[in-house]
């Protein structure tokens, strides 16, 4: 699949198949999460790839908004260190992975990390260093059905040129 072609048919999937993920897959997904851009060259980024059926269960009840996580082949937990732009660079990571996810066919959704009351719960659970930030949790698997992508706001109404 071409970049593009990854970029217009991404959407978030939250529903799996049961079969596992190749951990040689799971490891390039996680080298394309590792070539994001990165303010001042810092790379604060780790990432946890959590593929035990229990400690999935445990982050889909921990974090209720991906609830869906427990039945999930994989959980990519990305942390970073708590630098001025951790959460840019955690982010532009994030994506990275949701991409490099939907070119390989998986399916994948990003699950908050940042800002949401469990991430001291979920860093525990890893057995995260106390100063790393949990930025996201990314759900992976097979997709139950077709991934289609639906955007409300079309191109002409968000593209200003020049200026507004
Ligand atoms: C910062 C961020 C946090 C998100 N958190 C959740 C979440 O906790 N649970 C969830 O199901 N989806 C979450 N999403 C996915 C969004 O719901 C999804 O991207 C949005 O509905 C647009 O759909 P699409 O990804 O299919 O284009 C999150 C997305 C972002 C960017």
């Amino acid at each position: 699949m071409e970049t593009f072609d990854a970029i217009q048919k991404r959407a978030s999937v939250r529903e799996y198949k049961t079969d596992p993920v190749d951990k040689a897959l799971l490891e390039k997904l996680v080298d394309a999460a590792r070539r994001a851009p990165t303010a001042r060259a810092v790379e604060p980024w780790e990432f946890v790839v959590v593929e035990n059926r229990a400690t999935l269960k445990k982050i889909g009840e921990i974090a209720q908004s991906g609830s869906f996580i427990k039945d999930a082949a994989c959980c990519i937990a990305v942390f970073c260190s708590d630098t001025k732009y951790y959460l840019e660079d955690g982010s532009a990571a994030t994506e990275n992975i949701l991409l490099a996810a939907r070119d390989s066919g998986l399916g994948a959704c990003w699950v908050a990390g940042d800002k949401k009351p469990y991430t001291g719960e979920i860093s525990k659970l890893l057995g995260a260093k106390p100063d790393l930030k949990l930025v996201s949790l990314i759900s992976l698997g097979w997709p139950k059905k077709d991934v289609k992508q639906l955007k409300n706001r079309k191109l002409d109404e968000v593209i200003h040129w020049e200026r507004f």
